[in-house]
């Protein structure tokens, strides 16, 4: 068996990674995990059960009971959600049990895909060095904003565009000074800046990075 091929997205929040991993996935016939959802699913656990996610101990200890399952079905998009699971990324036990997970998938990806697409923040310098692609995906902050206030505006209207971006830039900085598997570019990562392209345009840019590194391969 071929080892499969493993496409890194990394970036900043709302920087159109996940769209593109998707669409990336779809198109190639590849698996697609969002990491992001494990800190997510994590950081929901912890606030369900009204535990601190700042708290190093409960965190890991929710982290190694984390399954996909245990959030199936729940809003894990929220703006609470996402702040907590900043925090609970920063902690390295909880990271450590979730690395594992991680690298099985783009290892065996399930269903015998040939392929896995993940997107995070460490994928290409931490959880997967080796992946054949890498892309870092950036966007300015006040796009990153605009997108993830229309996405979360219809569940809250109350919120305000200023906050969103409020939130981003607090959790960004975080994401990317925490000592342990910081958001980070790969050396050799493509960088993909979104900010004035429209979702199609994007995907096109990354498909012709994809198919020229598959063709050199073929080499
Ligand atoms: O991509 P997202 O907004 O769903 O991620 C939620 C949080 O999880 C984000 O603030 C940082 C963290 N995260 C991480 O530290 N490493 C990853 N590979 C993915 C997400």
């Amino acid at each position: 068996m071929p080892d499969p091929i493993v496409i890194a997205l990394d970036g900043p929040a709302a920087s159109g990674k996940g769209t593109l991993a998707q669409k990336i996935a779809a198109h190639y016939g590849f698996a697609y995990l969002d990491t992001g959802s494990l800190y997510r699913g994590v950081a929901h656990l912890l606030l369900q059960a009204g535990e601190d996610p700042r708290d190093e101990r409960l965190a890991e200890a929710a982290a190694r009971r984390f399954s996909l399952e245990a959030v199936e079905g729940a809003d894990i998009r929220t703006r609470e959600i996402g702040a907590a699971a900043s925090l609970v990324a920063a902690q390295p036990g909880v990271r450590k049990a979730l690395l594992d997970f991680q690298r099985e998938f783009a290892r065996r990806p399930p269903k015998g895909a040939p392929g896995a697409v993940l997107d995070g923040r460490d994928i290409g310098t931490v959880v997967c060095p080796d992946a054949t692609v890498k892309f870092f995906v950036v966007a300015s902050p006040q796009i990153r904003a605009r997108r993830r206030f229309l996405e979360l505006k219809a569940a809250r209207p109350d919120l305000t565009q200023a906050e969103v971006l409020a939130d981003l830039e607090e959790r960004d900085a975080r994401d990317a000074a925490r000592a342990n598997a910081p958001m980070a570019m790969a050396a050799d990562a493509e960088l993909l800046d979104t900010t004035h392209l429209t979702i199609e345009a994007a995907f096109a840019a990354a498909r012709r990075v994809i198919d020229g590194v598959f063709r050199r391969c073929e080499d």
